[in-house]
């Protein structure tokens, strides 16, 4: 069953220099790309996207995070998309995520750990549609040359 999930290279991303490596990661998986763009998170749109984590002591810092400077949000599109780009990403707790992960291998900090990732269908829904109109949502093909 095909789904979306909804990406965000966080503001640490970008700072780092390490957008489009991270990108790469995610392209080279074969997740198809259907909306990419960059833009600076307003505290209204971090609010929400957030919103679960309203009651955590870390509410404000991670408003705070993802508002500071730009990011780059995608969707992507595949069966088992939220599962696969959760895979990629690697756990949130940054002990916990594993060599050859995004965070894995780039970050040291739960805090800041460069990369957002849906975790369930409903959230996917409720966040690409956040950050994204539905006429910037690209309807294609992959695969039609069948080069990977
Ligand atoms: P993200 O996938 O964007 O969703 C929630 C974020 O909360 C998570 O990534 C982390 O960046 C952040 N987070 C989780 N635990 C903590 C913590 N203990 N202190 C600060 N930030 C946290």
């Amino acid at each position: 069953m095909e789904e979306r999930s909804l990406i965000l290279l966080k503001p640490d991303c970008l700072q780092r220099g390490i957008t489009g490596e991270i990108i790469t990661r995610f392209e080279k998986k074969g997740l198809k790309f259907v909306a990419l763009k960059m833009l600076l998170i307003s505290n209204e749109k971090a609010e929400y996207h957030y919103a679960e984590h309203r009651a955590k002591p870390f509410f404000k810092e991670l408003v705070d995070f993802i508002t500071s400077s730009p990011v780059v949000a995608m969707v992507v599109e595949s069966e088992e998309a939220i599962r696969l780009a959760r895979k990629l990403s690697g756990a949130t707790k940054v002990e916990d995520a594993a060599p050859g992960t995004i965070r894995g291998d780039y970050v040291i900090h739960t805090s800041s750990n460069i990369v957002h990732t849906s975790d369930s269908k409903e959230s996917a829904e409720r966040e690409i549609a956040n950050f994204f109109s539905p006429d910037e949502i690209v309807m294609y093909e992959k695969d039609i040359y069948h080069w990977i």
